[in-house]
């Protein structure tokens, strides 16, 4: 039984288990492995992909799902996280668990016996969203060690971002990461100190659209920073103009202003490919939380 909670927990192994499994289940019919398992569903906070897509992974690995309603359960009686996911642990084989907390994780009682796959905490990890951004950046970087990614838009209170660069630093020596933002919205000392491949910082997207081979664009959260309003930056087809013939353009989803709908149909847009490599990936993450070792 394995968790996945967190880039840094996860081994290059578990890593390249996963990312090696996703390319099988493109290419082959998958066997019912998760045929007598119930997978319990528990999002405490709106989602539309990582839901659908993981819910879509168990049906068709052949397992059933058991949906947690946060506003129809006992969380309204004041029950915690703590006993919600004791109790769902009781009834399935494995959670996946998304919530508004960073680190919800570590408050979960110590004898819990499934495993936990955490589906984005707060502002800090997504880790089953770096795991498809990485499969879909490396079916067109392939061997590459140096390529240049961007990461544009509210970097601070972006998980998708955190956990994404994390696996790529991880993964890689030799790339280039380029740090765009506006509004303070830059990743915070800590988190860039912990950077092991070289990064530069911008606040204009022009000025490297050139050279870079992965744009990876996102909303920004204003959730997370209530009645401050930020302006995105907005990535138009005239910008994308001066870029390589080879680049990428990839966004977590839900967009707002920062990637227009005139994006869809430029032959560089791979981000509905990403979103459906996430179904891909989430097979073979679910496959692999329930390998002995
Ligand atoms: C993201 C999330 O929830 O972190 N969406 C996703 O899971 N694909 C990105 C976001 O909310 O902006």
């Amino acid at each position: 039984m394995k968790n996945v909670l967190n880039i840094n927990d996860l081994s290059t192994r578990d890593i390249n288990i996963i990312l090696y499994r996703a390319k099988k289940y493109i290419l082959f019919k998958p066997n019912k492995v998760l045929e007598d398992k119930i997978i319990g569903m528990l999002f405490f906070e709106p989602s539309t992909r990582t839901h659908y897509s993981f819910e879509s992974a168990v049906l068709k690995l052949g397992g059933n799902t058991l949906n947690y309603n946060d506003n129809t359960s006992s969380s309204k009686k004041g029950e915690t996280l703590e006993d919600t996911i004791k109790t769902m642990s009781l009834y399935c084989d494995a959670l996946i668990v998304r919530h508004p907390k960073d680190k919800f994780y570590l408050g979960l009682n110590k004898n819990i016996n499934v495993p936990i796959v955490n589906a984005g905490d707060g502002s800090s990890e997504h880790p089953s969203q770096a795991l498809l951004d990485v499969f879909t950046i490396r079916e067109y970087t392939k061997e590459s060690d140096n390529f240049h990614i961007a990461f544009v838009g509210d970097l601070k209170n972006g998980r998708t971002i955190h956990s994404t660069l994390k696996l790529l630093d991880k993964l890689y020596n030799n790339i280039t990461f380029h740090l765009i933002s506006v509004n303070n919205l830059q990743l915070d000392e800590l988190f860039l100190e912990s950077i092991k491949n070289k990064y530069e910082i911008h606040n204009d997207i022009k000025k490297i659209i050139a050279k870079i081979d992965v744009l990876y664009l996102t909303r920004i959260q204003n959730e997370r920073e209530p009645g401050k309003d930020f302006k995105p930056i907005v990535v138009t087809n005239k910008i994308i103009e001066k870029s390589k013939d080879s680049l990428i353009i990839l966004h977590p989803f839900p967009r707002n202003n920062e990637l227009p709908k005139e994006l869809d149909n430029n032959p560089k847009s791979k981000y509905f490919e990403q979103m459906q490599n996430g179904v891909f990936v989430r097979m073979a993450i679910l496959d692999y939380i329930f390998l002995e070792n």
